[in-house]
């Protein structure tokens, strides 16, 4: 089982950019730790990040055809990144919407998600951990594990 794990843009500044909001740990540890969950769950992880939409697109529209789910903080992009929800809608793969920092109690703009309405679900305020929260979420889903 391959699951796709996409980061938007400036989430490569992780560790370094707004601490108190984002947490201590780069991506390059965030990537690492659901790397060693993968292994655990025997699923095989495709990490890619980009500050730019459109090499995002590229990629979900590369890569969708072998994969199970997707996992993707959007970063900016939730916020109005119209051609990122339209390629995930067309992947037609499950989707997980994963947000460090929880987006409701921030600015007004950052509580609406365009990604959303295409997403089997949300995490939204558990840092690096709700990476992991939806890594097993989505494997266990995509085992027929999970109850209904
Ligand atoms: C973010 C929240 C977004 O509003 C912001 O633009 C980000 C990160 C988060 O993980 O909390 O870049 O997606």
């Amino acid at each position: 089982m391959k699951i796709l794990v996409i980061h938007g843009p400036n989430l490569n500044m992780l560790g370094k950019r707004e601490k108190a909001i984002y947490g201590e740990k780069t991506l390059h540890e965030i990537n690492a730790l659901l790397e060693k969950e993968g292994q655990t769950l025997n699923v095989e992880l495709v990490t890619f990040q980009s500050n730019h939409e459109g090499e995002l697109i590229d990629f979900i529209q590369k890569q969708a055809d072998s994969a199970h789910g997707i996992i993707i903080n959007p970063g900016a992009l939730t916020h109005y990144g119209f051609s990122l929800l339209d390629a995930l809608a067309d992947s037609k793969l499950p989707v997980i919407e994963v947000h460090l920092s929880n987006i409701y109690r921030r600015e007004e703009w950052r509580t609406s998600s365009v990604i959303a309405p295409v997403a089997k679900g949300q995490i939204s305020g558990l840092g690096w951990r709700g990476y992991i929260a939806a890594l097993r979420a989505l494997a266990d889903e995509l085992k027929g594990e999970a109850s209904p």
